[in-house]
């Protein structure tokens, strides 16, 4: 009987754990730039999935090319890593996940 009751406990509790062992805190920024954030800084919590987004911006100038203009970090369920074009904006999305504020670091990265 305590075996059997000790089961349901681990039972009940190791999902909790692997649960939360999973979680991944995001840092959520509006507009972050050279490793600081500027506007709108809090964070996020993702659960499962690489959920933590970073999105860098640039904008398409005649006499530079492509110039890196800003950041922005937050948590999206549907992450994919992509480069996206909107006539003279680019956006370069990135997922991370599994490290706290990790994706805080690929907003550095400035080109
Ligand atoms: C997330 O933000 C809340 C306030 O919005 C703060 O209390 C909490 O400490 C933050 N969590 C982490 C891990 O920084
Ligand atoms: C470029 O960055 C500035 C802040 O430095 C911001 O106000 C502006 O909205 C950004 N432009 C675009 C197209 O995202």
């Amino acid at each position: 009987m305590d075996k059997f009751l000790l089961l349901l406990l681990l039972l009940g509790v190791f999902p909790l754990v692997i649960f939360r062992a999973q979680a991944t805190v995001c840092m959520v920024c509006n507009l972050f730039k050279r490793g600081y954030c500027l506007t709108g800084k809090g964070n996020c919590t993702m659960k499962q999935g690489p959920g933590c987004r970073t999105r860098n911006f640039f904008i398409f100038t005649e006499r530079d090319g492509w110039l890196y203009n800003h950041t922005e970090l937050d948590c999206s369920h549907y992450c994919t890593a992509t480069h996206m074009y909107y006539l003279s904006l680019k956006i370069s999305t990135y997922c991370c996940k599994g490290q706290d504020f990790c994706n805080r670091d690929q907003g550095k990265i400035v080109k």
